[in-house]
C-alpha cells in the first residue's frame, strides 16, 4: 500500500460513539498498514470541555477496545492527536482555523485537511457554513469534506443541504458516506457482474424473472428509538443502503472503473425506477415476540417511541425499472428490525426454459428455476442453484447449489469504515454518494413517505406482516439461502 499524503484529520463530534467505535480504530489501522505514522494526524473537535490530554486518553481507550495496545498507540496519541473545543453558540470557526494552522506549523504539515462531520444531522449545515466563512473550505493543500448519513430527511432537505455544501465546497471535495458501499461484498457486486461474462450475458429481462433483496436484522432499535421514530425504515435503510444495492445490481457497465463513470451509471438506473405505488408497499411495525429463544418487547413499548406511533420498522415492496434491460422484471425488497436473523442477500431468479420436457406429478414441470444468491453478510459468499437428474428412475430433477464462501478463500474482510476512510485519504470518490445520486434517491421515496401508509403489526422474530407475500404477488414466497 502506498503511503497517503500527510494530512490533518479533523473530526467534528470527536467524543461521539461513531468516532470511538469506528473512526479512531479505522484511522489507526490505515496508519499501521501504510506504515507512515507522521502522515496521520488527528484533531478532535467538539463543544464539550476537554484538553489534548483528555482526548488522547479517549483515543487510547478507543484503540484499546478495538484491540490495539503498545508503544505505537502511546506514541501516536502523544505526538499526533489533538483536541479543540469550539465555543458554545459560536458563529465562526476562526479559532479552529488558527488552531489548525498552529498544529500544521508545529508538525511541518503542508495543509492537507479532512473535515469529517460525525455529528447529528441537524448540525451539518451550520458547521459547513462556518467552515466556509472561516476560509476552511480551501487551504494550502487539498481539503475534503466527509458527511455522515442521513443526508437529508426528504428531497427538499437533501437538495437544500447540497446547496449549502456547494456554496463553499466543490463536489469533487465532498464524500457522502453510505457505509454499505465500504463493504467488500457490496463492492464485489461490480466485479461479479462486469468481470464474469457468464452471468452478465444473462443479466436482463430475457433471462431474469425477478430480483429479490432481503436486508434483515434481528436487533431492534437498540437505544436509538428517539431517532428512529422520526426516521422509520425508508429513511433508515431503504433510501440509502438498499438503493445502493438496487443500483449496483441493475446498473449498466461503466466505461471504466472510475468514480464518475460508475456514479453516472448508478444515477441513470435510479432515474429509470418507476414511481412507487401504494399497493406495491407493505409496512410493518414489530410487536413483542421471541428471537433466538428470548422474549423481546414491542417497538411501541420503547419509552422513546411516541404513543400511537405509526413508524414502520419493516417494509416489503415491489419496484420496477423502466429501461431496456429490466422492463417488466419485478424487484422485491424487504427489510426490517426484529426479523428472525441478520442477513443481507440478493437473489436473482432466472426464467424457466421456454418448453418443459420434464413433467412431474399432475403434469407440472418438475424443473426448478436457476437462482444466483449473493450473500452480503454474514457468511459472505455466492450460491448458484441449478438442476441435476437424481440417479435412477423415474426421472427426477433436484436443485443443487454451487457455493463460494469468502472466508474459505480469503483472510479477514476489512471493516467498511477502514475502506472508506482510506479512500477519503487517497481522494477516491468511487464509494461515496454524489449529490445528484442522493437527490434522485430521495425523489423516488419522498412521494411514498408523503402517502403515510399504515404499518401492520408483526410479531418480533417473524418475517414481517403475514399479508406481504399475497399483497406483492409472491406466489411461492421468497427465495433465500437458509444460513
Ligand atoms: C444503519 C442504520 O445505517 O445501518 C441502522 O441506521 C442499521 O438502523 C444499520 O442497523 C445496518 O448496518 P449493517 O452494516 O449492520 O447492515
Amino acid at each position: 500500500m502506498e503511503p497517503v499524503d500527510p494530512h490533518l484529520f479533523v473530526i467534528f463530534g470527536a467524543t461521539g460513539d461513531l468516532t470511538r467505535r469506528k473512526l479512531i480504530p479505522s484511522i489507526f489501522r490505515v496508519m499501521t498498514e501504510d506504515g507512515a505514522a507522521a502522515a496521520h494526524n488527528l484533531l478532535g473537535v467538539s463543544r464539550s470541555d476537554g484538553s489534548d490530554d483528555e482526548f488522547r486518553q479517549f483515543t487510547n481507550e478507543a484503540l484499546h477496545t478495538a484491540g490495539y495496545d503498545g508503544s505505537l498507540v502511546e506514541e501516536w496519541c502523544r505526538e499526533r492527536v489533538f483536541y479543540h473545543q469550539t465555543e458554545r453558540g459560536t458563529t465562526d470557526l476562526d479559532s479552529l482555523r488558527d488552531r489548525i494552522e498552529a498544529i500544521e506549523a508545529d508538525l511541518g504539515l503542508s495543509g492537507n485537511r479532512i473535515f469529517y462531520l460525525a455529528l447529528p444531522p441537524v448540525a451539518f449545515s451550520s458547521v459547513i457554513d462556518q467552515l466556509g466563512r472561516a476560509g476552511l473550505a480551501t487551504g494550502p493543500g487539498w481539503t475534503r469534506l466527509v458527511v455522515e448519513k442521513p443526508f437529508g430527511h426528504d428531497l427538499a432537505t437533501a437538495h437544500q443541504l447540497n446547496d449549502q455544501i456547494h456554496a463553499h465546497f466543490d463536489e469533487h471535495q465532498v464524500y457522502r458516506i453510505d457505509h454499505y458501499l465500504g463493504k467488500e461484498t457490496v463492492q464485489n457486486l461490480l466485479a461479479f457482474r462486469f468481470a464474469n461474462l457468464l452471468f452478465e450475458s444473462a443479466w436482463n429481462r430475457d433471462r431474469v424473472e425477478a430480483i429479490e433483496i432481503t436486508v434483515a436484522e434481528h436487533l431492534g432499535t437498540e437505544g436509538r428509538a428517539g431517532y428512529y421514530d422520526h426516521a422509520g425504515v425508508i429513511r433508515d435503510m431503504v433510501q440509502n443502503h438498499i438503493t445502493q444495492l438496487i443500483s449496483l445490481i441493475s446498473m449498466e457497465a461503466p466505461n471504466a472503473f472510475e468514480a464518475d463513470e460508475i456514479r453516472n451509471q448508478k444515477v441513470d438506473v435510479l432515474e429509470s425506477i418507476a414511481p412507487i405505488k401504494a399497493e406495491d408497499v407493505v409496512y410493518g411495525q414489530y410487536e413483542a415476540g421471541v428471537i433466538d429463544g428470548e422474549a423481546v418487547p414491542a417497538y411501541a413499548d420503547d419509552p422513546e417511541v411516541a404513543a400511537g406511533s405509526n413508524t414502520a420498522t419493516f417494509v416489503a415492496m415491489r419496484l420496477g425499472i423502466a429501461n431496456w434491460r429490466w422492463e417488466g422484471v419485478p424487484i422485491f425488497v424487504r427489510t426490517g428490525k426484529r426479523l428472525p436473523r441478520k442477513t443481507t442477500q440478493i437473489a436473482v431468479v432466472f426464467r424457466r426454459p421456454p418448453v418443459c420436457i420434464f413433467h412431474g406429478v399432475k403434469d407440472e414441470c418438475s424443473s426448478h428455476q436457476n437462482v444466483v444468491i449473493i450473500t452480503l453478510q454474514p457468511n459472505e459468499g455466492f450460491e448458484v442453484r441449478f438442476d441435476v437428474k437424481a440417479p435412477g428412475s423415474p426421472l427426477t430433477l433436484v436443485s443443487q447449489p454451487l457455493h463460494f464462501d469468502y472466508d474459505e478463500a480469503f483472510a479477514r474482510l476489512p471493516d467498511a469504515y477502514q475502506t472508506l476512510i482510506l479512500d477519503v485519504m487517497e481522494g477516491d470518490q468511487t464509494l461515496f454518494v454524489r449529490s445528484d445520486e442522493v437527490e434522485n434517491s430521495w425523489a423516488l421515496y419522498t412521494p411514498l413517505l408523503e402517502m403515510d401508509l399504515p404499518a401492520l403489526p408483526y410479531p418480533a422474530g417473524t418475517w414481517g406482516p403475514a399479508a406481504v407475500d399475497e399483497r406483492l404477488g409472491l406466489k411461492n414466497g421468497w427465495v433465500m439461502r437458509d444460513v
